[in-house]
């Protein structure tokens, strides 16, 4: 039978990038140039289960409607091609550049089963064929675990700057370069400050580490910016499973240092579904715009299960980050990028205190999308308060506030198809504290997804739900909601 690449199919998002075809996981060597914006991935292009490690590719001029291409760097023999990252090489400091064109490079793990180094590649084509640099890695350390290098031009210091991790060992080592082939160790970070996962400080979560970031990002309301290094958690993640997690710190160029003020590191995302985010390198300046990432919506706990038929894997929406300046140190904010209100479509709006009429409002106007952007005010007041989204006569996806615990949750107990994992069913919750007693949440529902930011960005729960077709019923409930507001979102794909 041939694969059906229809975008049509069972749980196929409409405005998160999926391949056509085929499995993928990590987004890699996210990077900007001549007006393309370009996510490479983790993909195996033989079949829907992790294998083969290859780098796939697409391009998007708006971050918003993305166009697949041919893989960009298969696998090589025994070598994978696992994560790692890209970059615009302006001064050719390669000598990869041909006709006094920049050169973009791929910095990238290639994977044996008992060494994993760090190899090149490069294109003189805007990304669209690619020359391995030998066969030979230019970082070798003979270790088994080492890997994800995430590479970016450092303009104070001149040079070309790695930051990678022993997994393992859960340390961050740092390099610099002054031509992306020769690499000397300028520092490492590791630590054993606990992850805040609830209201309190949890021990410090024991997984490997992968994808590591470190980037620079504006202060809201102030001219600093501050250096925050993300990692991804193998497991024990603030839902369980794999996650990521986020410091606060300086950078000289040649090592990363955190805060002393943070004591904790602080989940990225407090849902199950949110892996190896890394952010977009030569992005070009716009005043104070942060810095842009793209996540995998998926956990190790259960990606090789999930009920798709001929993809698996799906790629965030694309989130503007940038730090707060609050009382206990920098907090991370993190909201969809602005590019995505291009797909909004008119909105249904309510408010008052009557939600009664509002539900049956939304039955009689026969509001029926399996797409779109929700936002919702809560009075934080004793009882509990959300929306049952995606709900059929047995189904449901709840998004809720508990005002007594300070939580927010995402319960996808019953949202569908559940039992392909033991780790899938759930509630995942944050603790989110009322601003002038309200929570303000935006919703994006997209098929197979939900992500939700509150509090404008203050905090994120993303989770895949995977609903039979058609479970389209949205319904409020508690006494708290005092304004809404529902806009269909446009299918990407035509
Ligand atoms: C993270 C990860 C990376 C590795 C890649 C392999 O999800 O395990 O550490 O490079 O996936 O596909």
């Amino acid at each position: 039978m041939p694969v059906d690449t229809s975008y049509q199919q069972p749980f196929r998002p409409f405005f998160h990038y999926t391949p056509q075809a085929n499995w993928i996981n990590d987004p890699n060597g996210l990077v900007y140039f001549d007006s393309e914006y370009h996510l490479f991935y983790q993909h195996n292009p033989q079949g829907t289960k992790w294998g083969h490690m290859s780098w796939g590719h697409a391009i998007s001029r708006d971050l918003v409607h993305w166009q697949e291409l041919p893989v960009a760097i298969p696998e090589a023999g025994p070598v994978m091609i696992f994560s790692g990252s890209c970059v615009v090489d302006k001064a050719n400091s390669s000598g990869f550049g041909s006709d006094g064109r920049p050169p973009m490079v791929a910095i990238f793990t290639g994977h044996q089963p008992s060494n994993q180094s760090q190899y090149l590649a490069y294109s003189n084509d805007k990304g669209r064929t690619w020359t391995r640099y030998g066969t030979q890695p230019v970082l070798d350390l003979n270790k088994k675990d080492f890997r994800d290098p995430k590479v970016f031009w450092h303009e104070p210091s001149q040079h070309w700057v790695m930051v990678t991790v022993l997994s393992p060992e859960r340390k961050a080592l740092f390099y610099t370069s002054t031509n992306l082939k020769n690499w000397t160790r300028s520092g490492e970070f590791s630590t054993d400050v606990p992850t805040k996962t609830s209201g309190k400080a949890a021990p410090a979560i024991g997984g490997i580490w992968e994808c590591p970031d470190l980037v620079e990002l504006p202060v809201e309301g102030s001219m600093e910016r501050k250096w925050v290094l993300l990692l991804s958690v193998g497991s024990g993640a603030a839902a369980g499973g794999s996650g990521m997690e986020y410091y606060v710190g300086q950078f000289d160029g040649r090592t990363f240092v955190r805060d002393p003020a943070t004591t904790v590191a602080r989940p990225i995302d407090w849902g199950k579904d949110y892996y190896a985010a890394v952010t977009f390198n030569n992005m070009p300046m716009r005043g104070n715009r942060g810095a842009i990432s793209i996540g995998w919506m998926n956990n190790w706990q259960y990606a090789t299960d999930t009920p798709t038929r001929s993809f698996r894997g799906a790629m965030s929406m694309p989130r503007e980050l940038r730090l707060t300046k609050q009382a206990t140190g920098y907090e991370l904010r993190q909201r969809p990028v602005q590019e995505l209100k291009s797909l909004l479509g008119p909105a249904f709006q309510w408010a008052g205190f009557d939600q009664g009429a509002l539900n049956q409002s939304l039955t009689d106007n026969g509001f029926s999308s399996d797409t779109y952007q929700l936002t919702l005010d809560l009075e934080a007041t004793k009882a509990e308060a959300g929306v049952r989204l995606c709900r059929n006569t047995d189904q449901e996806t709840v998004v809720g506030y508990d005002p007594i615990r300070q939580l927010l949750y995402v319960d996808r107990t019953r949202s569908g198809q559940v039992a392909f994992a033991k780790d899938f069913p759930g509630r995942f919750a944050a603790p989110v504290k009322p601003q002038n007693g309200r929570i303000s949440l935006q919703i994006w529902v997209d098929r197979s997804s939900v992500e939700v930011f509150a509090n404008d960005g203050q905090v994120t729960l993303t989770n895949q739900i995977f609903p039979v077709p058609n479970s389209r019923g949205i319904q409020f409930f508690g006494d708290g909601l005092r304004s809404a507001s529902i806009r269909p979102v446009e299918p990407i794909w035509k």
